[in-house]
């Protein structure tokens, strides 16, 4: 079954929208197999943002992203990457279409509110990055067989 890691970003949690952004995805028909609320210290947001690391405004994401606790969450379905990237909404939550979480709640490029991985690739890539093998939780939801 396919994963993606998902990041409720600091603004996500400073303003009290991580249950919103949770309840969406939940209510989608993703199962959270794993969840937690960390610090990114500048050495993980270099790993996790490898690519763009050498970009002009990486300094500006690399202090927003360190600024504040995240929610980190791993989220399983059959086609996870993608059902999390169109939930979101294009990276500028200005140009994001009412309906996705950066269109409805944001307005600031920067400060978009979540992360989902772009691929598979890069969701094994990321998920190894925030959490252990045993935090990865393998279990059967009741309500499986009806989403
Ligand atoms: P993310 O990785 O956080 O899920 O966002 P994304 O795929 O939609 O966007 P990406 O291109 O991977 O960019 C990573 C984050 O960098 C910030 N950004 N700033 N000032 C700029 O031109 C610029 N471009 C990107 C955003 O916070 C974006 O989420
Ligand atoms: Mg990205």
């Amino acid at each position: 079954m396919e994963r993606t890691l998902v990041l409720c970003k600091p603004d996500a949690v400073q303003r009290g929208l991580i249950g919103r952004i949770i309840a969406r995805l939940e209510a989608k028909g993703l199962k959270v197999v794993a969840m937690k609320m960390l610090r990114v210290a500048p050495a993980l947001a270099r790993q996790h943002y490898q690519a763009h690391v050498e970009k002009p405004f990486y300094a500006q994401l690399e202090a927003f992203i360190t600024s504040s606790p995240v929610v980190a969450m791993v989220l399983e379905a059959d086609g996870a990457v993608e059902i999390v990237r169109r939930l979101m909404g294009p990276t500028n939550s200005l140009q994001a279409p009412p309906g996705t979480l950066r269109g409805d709640h944001g307005i600031s490029l920067t400060m978009n509110l979540v992360h989902g991985s772009d691929s598979v690739e890069s969701a094994q890539r990321e998920i190894s990055l925030f959490f252990a093998e045993d935090e990865l939780h393998d279990y059967t939801l009741s309500t499986e067989a009806w989403v």
